[in-house]
């Protein structure tokens, strides 16, 4: 019995500290300036709510008092993890085996396993619910993205993360938050490229110009030192998609602004901001919310200010689905 007890007191320390390490970043289970039981401290107490939920932990470095531990305790966290947001689809880090790619979203889609967590086998009917169950994309929406998606992998049914970091097909120079394929790496997160962007974003609530803003001083910065720099207009009506899709995912579609704290969450973790109390939106997203997004970035990209808003003629689709 004894035996039994210390297992589930030692199952219930390495659960402790995995949870730390996946939910590091902006996490409320727990006071993270506590540092890790396992490692250091011989005590540590914190009480938080998450997802509606009360954790209490009190906790004592010895083998003894892991006697103690109370089993329902065990089971809140348990349950805690289990019910992160979004439902059932908790955060799990990439492994070293794991496909991922130049797309902040779809690499979060894995991250959350909406999509494959290992970035493979991404089939068209894997892809339309992904969009759907996470952001509430309908079904025409996914369907056209996976078509875009799919000239990555002629004469498949699939495709792969990895695939995507092909420089010149869908990926492209002047991205947010990624290097130009000549400097390097073209689909790691780059912090020093993203605090580029994020020098025009002069807000707590990120609107149509700013957004803009950051995107048209990554392509000058782009044009200005990379000997190889490309921009097509077809690869303008892509990033017009990118720009806008922060928004898309996490803002207020028809004010066109979003919470900057959300999309830097997203970006650096890539992974959903449900700890910052986002939810997927209520109210479908269609093609049609999509153009006049890319739209509306698009005026604001213009360097000719005007007493008037001005407006783009061309129709514009998420990563240029449609033109
Ligand atoms: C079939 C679906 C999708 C495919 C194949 C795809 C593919 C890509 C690719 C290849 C890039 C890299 C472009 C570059 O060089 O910057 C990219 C960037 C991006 N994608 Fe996606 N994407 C998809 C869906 C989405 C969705 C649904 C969202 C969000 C609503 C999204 C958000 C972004 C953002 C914000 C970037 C810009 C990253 C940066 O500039 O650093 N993508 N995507
Ligand atoms: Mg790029």
């Amino acid at each position: 019995m004894m035996m039994i007890v210390q297992v589930i007191g030692l199952t219930m320390q390495l659960l402790y500290c995995c949870l730390r390490f996946l939910l590091r970043k902006g996490v409320t289970l727990m006071d993270l300036n506590t540092s890790s039981p396992l490692c250091e401290k011989d005590t540590l107490s914190s009480s938080s709510t998450h997802s509606g939920f009360l954790v209490s932990i009190n906790y004592k470095h010895t083998i003894e008092t892991m006697r103690l531990i109370s089993l329902p305790v065990t089971l809140s966290i348990a349950l805690a993890a289990a019910i992160e947001p979004p439902e059932g689809h908790p955060w799990l880090a990439p492994g070293p085996n794991d496909y991922r790619g130049p797309c902040p979203m779809l690499n979060t889609l894995s991250n959350h396993q909406f999509l494959p967590h290992d970035g493979r086998n991404i089939t068209k009917d894997t892809l339309i619910s992904a969009l759907s169950s996470a952001l509430n994309f309908n079904e025409s929406l996914g369907a056209l993205m996976f078509d875009t998606a799919i000239i990555i992998n002629p004469n498949a049914t699939f495709f792969t993360l990895d695939q995507l970091n092909k420089h010149g097909i869908l990926e492209h120079d002047a991205s947010l938050s990624r290097s130009d394929a000549f400097f390097g790496n073209n689909h790691v997160f780059n912090e020093t490229i993203f605090n580029e962007t994020k020098l025009y974003w002069t807000g707590e609530i990120l609107d149509a110009n700013m957004l803009a803003n950051g995107k048209v001083a990554r392509q000058l910065s782009s044009k200005a030192f990379n000997p190889n720099y490309t921009f097509t207009s077809t690869v303008e009506s892509f990033s017009l998609g990118e720009v806008s899709a922060p928004i898309i995912a996490f803002g207020d579609l028809e004010a066109v602004t979003v919470n900057r704290t959300l999309v830097e969450y997203f970006f650096e973790n890539e992974r959903f901001p449900t700890e910052l109390g986002w939810s997927t939106r209520t109210e479908s997203v269609t093609i049609d919310k999509i153009l006049r997004l890319s739209q509306a970035i698009g005026n604001a990209s213009n360097l000719i200010t005007t007493s008037k808003a001005v407006v783009s003629t061309r129709r514009r689709d998420l990563h240029a689905g449609i033109y």
